[in-house]
């Protein structure tokens, strides 16, 4: 009988553990510094600076003479990209990289709109500021912060935000017409990292939050994937009031029993709700839900224990910075590209917007503090801080691109996000979804914003 009811309440327990939300609305705003050395007495100064990216002879003259000392190792007959980077068609980047590649042009192109950098919290945080060229009478810009992940930055939006500021000119419908600010987290590309542990994702949130009010924004869109994406959903927690809705196309919903429910049967998953394209994306399940997330999440483990190690090596060699993250390209664009001999990357890209992500992280060597951010939020208390278990209470669009590393079905959305008033099977596209379909992307949040101003 004692075991019984130990039983039960241990099951009283879990079922507790999983349904015990957060009854708060809000996340604690908090505060932060996280320059070099103790906290400066006078006050932060505020000023909006202007940036430009710039580059000299001795940054390339440094770059090629490491290309030129490369070290390769040959791979395995017939590997493909199932062992890593195949280094044969990596030579080829290099040489690509090398003699063709113009790095003084994609400066220009990365200055093609203005740049900023602003201190908030001790740190000097760059982000860009794209207004719409021209505006219908009588209309006003709605303000859209956008924000990258690992292993990107702020350049995946540079296809998409000619789109969303300037929609006629392309051929898009002009209904909402966006004013765009991509800001680069604090370790990554321009915005300068951080000297003291513990700089999160909710620090991050409230780091762009106060950098929206900086530029006048009392009210805003928020849009991401990856660490983005749970960037902008804290920044709903923090201070939902400010935030008019919130476009996804990437959602972290760890807590959720439902995803217990998808093993038992096909049967059931029907009866839990699942759409016939869930189950298509989902299929095969053990593949698609538990083998292929394992067989991709190596990088995770690393970087959430020891970033610092392989940082080390990534910071120092061009050539295996540019595997490790060009690698990412390859396969969270489509798991199936692993098995063609060059990785399927210039399917969806040009070697010229992959090498200039690339050049971003060498040139700033930023590598190290990018990968960082992974042990400041999953390195101690995965599953247990207080914004994995908090709902959303902003009106939420979600985006399901199909090639996305794991799929996720409108409930487990909903679960998280209850006021998801728009969800779309995408057409095609996967993890870098800005980067390779920004006019689907586009299109989609467009959709939402109209839905949530209709409400
Ligand atoms: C590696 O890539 C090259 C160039 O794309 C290709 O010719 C070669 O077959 C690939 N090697 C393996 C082992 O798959």
């Amino acid at each position: 009988m004692w075991l019984e009811i130990l039983l039960a309440s241990a099951l009283g327990l879990v079922i507790y553990w999983f349904f015990s939300g957060d009854k708060e609305d809000t996340l604690p705003l908090g505060d932060g510094w996280w320059g070099p050395g103790a906290r400066p007495t006078a006050p932060e100064d505020e000023s909006i600076r202007p940036f430009k990216v710039e580059t000299s002879d001795e940054e390339l003259n440094d770059l090629y003479r490491r290309i030129e000392k490369v070290r390769l190792t040959p791979p395995l007959e017939n590997s493909r990209f199932h062992y890593g980077f195949n280094s044969s068609y990596l030579k080829k980047v290099l040489s690509y990289w090398r003699d063709e590649f113009d790095w003084r042009k994609q400066v220009a192109v990365l200055n093609k709109y203005p740049h900023f950098k602003t201190k908030i919290e001790g740190l000097d945080i760059h982000f860009i500021h794209v207004k719409p060229p021209q505006l219908p009478a009588g209309r006003t810009a709605k303000p859209l912060l956008m924000v990258h992940g690992w292993p990107g930055c702020f350049f995946e939006f540079y296809n998409i935000i000619p789109l969303l500021t300037d929609p006629k000119s392309h051929g898009l419908s002009d209904e909402h017409v966006f004013e765009v600010i991509c800001p680069s987290i604090p370790g990554y590309g321009y915005s300068e990292a951080s000297s003291k542990k513990g700089l999160n994702s909710v620090a991050t949130a409230r780091i762009f939050y106060k950098l929206m009010l900086r530029l006048g924004f009392q009210e805003f869109y928020a849009q991401g994937g990856d660490w983005g994406s749970l960037i902008c959903t804290n920044i709903a927690q923090l201070v939902p009031s400010h935030v008019k809705g919130l476009h996804l196309n990437m959602a972290f919903v760890v807590r959720n029993f439902h995803t217990l429910t998808l093993f038992l049967g096909p049967r059931f998953r029907k009866l839990f709700g699942y759409t016939e394209r869930d189950m298509e994306l989902m299929s095969p399940l053990k593949e698609k839900m538990f083998y292929s997330l394992i067989r991709e999440s190596g990088y995770m483990h690393i970087q959430c224990t020891k970033p610092d190690t392989v940082g080390c090596a990534l910071n120092d060699s061009p050539v295996g910075l540019a595997a490790y993250i060009l690698e990412k390209f390859s396969t969270w664009t489509n798991s199936d590209f692993r098995d063609l001999e060059d990785g399927g990357l210039e399917r969806k890209f040009s070697l010229d917007n992959l090498l200039t992500i690339i050049m971003i992280y060498w040139t700033t060597g930023t590598i190290t503090t990018s990968q960082r951010f992974y042990k400041e939020n999953m390195g101690h208390s995965f599953l247990s801080d207080r914004h994995q278990r908090m709902k959303v209470h902003v009106p939420t669009g979600f985006a399901a691109f199909p090639c996305e590393l794991m799929h996720v079905p409108e409930k487990w959305v909903k679960v998280k996000y209850p006021k998801l008033v728009s969800y779309s099977y995408m057409a095609r596209g996967g993890h870098f979804a800005a980067f390779e379909e920004p006019e689907l992307l586009a299109q989609d949040i467009c959709k939402f914003v109209g839905q949530v101003e209709r409400q």
